[in-house]
């Protein structure tokens, strides 16, 4: 690849405004068509964004100029429209999660290395200085041997602020499968591969209704629970309980820690590019009165540029250009949807621990100088 690489956008909802103002600013690549289904939605974003041709979604896979495909469709069409893509012989970035079984997705990944293309999985979230300072921090032995993390998502629910909410309740999504690929991606960004997972799940209500948007007070299934929490166990050894609740009138989100021999981290929100990084160290000895000293507070400086989605394809193309792996990359993305229907299963069987059987490479921590700005290609 010489010269800015040519992306071609299938689905143009809500989430490509994201993505369409980070990548039309990146000098590495550009984007040449957006396509969706609703051929409106791509021309209004086309126009939005000065892309210069819209159309289907076969429109962006026959067009010459696409060398990578962003995958913005729903779950349930993620594996479908990406083997397209890499059939069309285009690179793919794809939102989460990859797919929604083992064998499609699995083949999905044979197919891309059979084809010699790249395959980018969503979140890149956690490539953002906020998760990726936080990497650092454990890297450099600032909390010392990390030993367990908790980490915590619960409000009232996607159906608060989305206007087509019924696939977030579907099979395929529930709040692990929608939002656990933040949770579940940043923790084996840090610890490494998951050697086994219990969970136990509910479902809040039977029945949702929209709140949003044109199709106010339709009525929709909860197929999938609507609160989980899973236990993970890692095969460096460390530990971690996640709680994802769509049922909770609390809103608590993006709780992350890293407790650690020496010390907590508390990482920022892994569905954001930046936050407030802290490290907490115990200060030994008792205090006049006879009690534990207070703790002392440390926040970190963020490392790193902050931009937002887009970041692990640009990363994924500048790869391609220097020989190596890219970070959000296919394995890894299996290996977050093994843990997460693993701890499905273990929810629908009442609880019981059950070893994963993928894993994946050690992930590369973002180089300092990486600068979305810069034109590398
Ligand atoms: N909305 C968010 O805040 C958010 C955040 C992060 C990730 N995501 C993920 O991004 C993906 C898209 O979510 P969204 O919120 O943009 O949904 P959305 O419903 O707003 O948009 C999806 C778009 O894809 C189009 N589409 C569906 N099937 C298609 C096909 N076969 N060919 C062409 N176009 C097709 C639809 O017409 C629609 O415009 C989902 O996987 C979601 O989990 C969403």
């Amino acid at each position: 690849m010489t010269g800015p690489v040519g992306v071609g956008f299938i689905g143009a909802g809500m989430i490509s405004d994201q993505y369409l103002s980070n990548l039309t600013k990146f000098p590495d690549v550009e984007v040449v068509i957006l396509g969706d289904i609703v051929v409106e939605r791509a021309k209004s974003q086309a126009e939005k964004y000065g892309v210069a041709e819209f159309g289907t979604g076969e429109d962006v896979l026959k067009h010459p100029r696409v060398q990578v495909v962003v995958n913005l469709t729903l779950p349930q069409t993620h594996a479908e429209i990406s083997s397209q893509a890499l059939a069309a012989g285009k690179h793919v970035w794809s939102e989460k999660p990859i797919g929604l079984d083992r064998e499609s997705t699995a083949a999905l990944l044979k197919q891309a290395d059979d084809a010699g293309l790249r395959l980018g999985i969503a979140p890149d979230t956690v490539l953002g200085p906020g998760v990726q300072t936080a990497k650092r921090a454990i890297d450099r032995g600032l909390i010392g041997t990390p030993l367990f993390a908790t980490t915590q998502m619960q409000y009232q629910g996607p159906d608060l602020f989305h206007p087509n909410p019924s696939f977030l309740f579907a099979k395929g999504a529930g709040p692990l499968l929608d939002m656990g690929p933040y949770y579940f991606t940043a923790l084996v960004n840090l610890f490494g591969s998951v050697k086994k997972v219990a969970a136990l799940g509910l479902k809040g209500r039977e029945t949702r209704t929209v709140k949003v948007g044109p199709d106010v007070g339709a009525e929709f299934p909860v197929e999938v629970p609507s609160t989980i929490q899973v236990l993970t166990a890692f095969e460096a050894g460390q530990q971690s309980q996640s709680l994802l609740s769509n049922d909770s009138s609390l809103f608590r989100q993006g709780i992350f820690e890293v407790y650690g021999t020496e010390g907590t981290l508390i990482v920022p929100d892994p569905n954001m590019f930046e936050g407030t990084i802290t490290l907490i160290k115990p200060i030994p000895g008792m205090d006049g009165d006879g009690k534990p000293q207070e703790q002392e507070t440390i926040e970190l400086e963020l490392e790193g540029v902050v931009t937002g989605r887009g970041l692990g394809l640009l990363d994924m193309v500048r790869a391609i250009a220097e020989g190596r792996d890219h970070r959000a990359n296919g394995k890894v993305g299996y290996h977050v949807l093994d843990v997460m229907l693993s701890a499905e299963e273990s929810a629908a069987q009442g609880g019981a621990f059950l070893d994963i059987e993928s894993s994946v490479d050690a992930i590369p921590t973002m180089p300092l100088d990486f600068d979305p700005f810069a034109q590398t290609l």
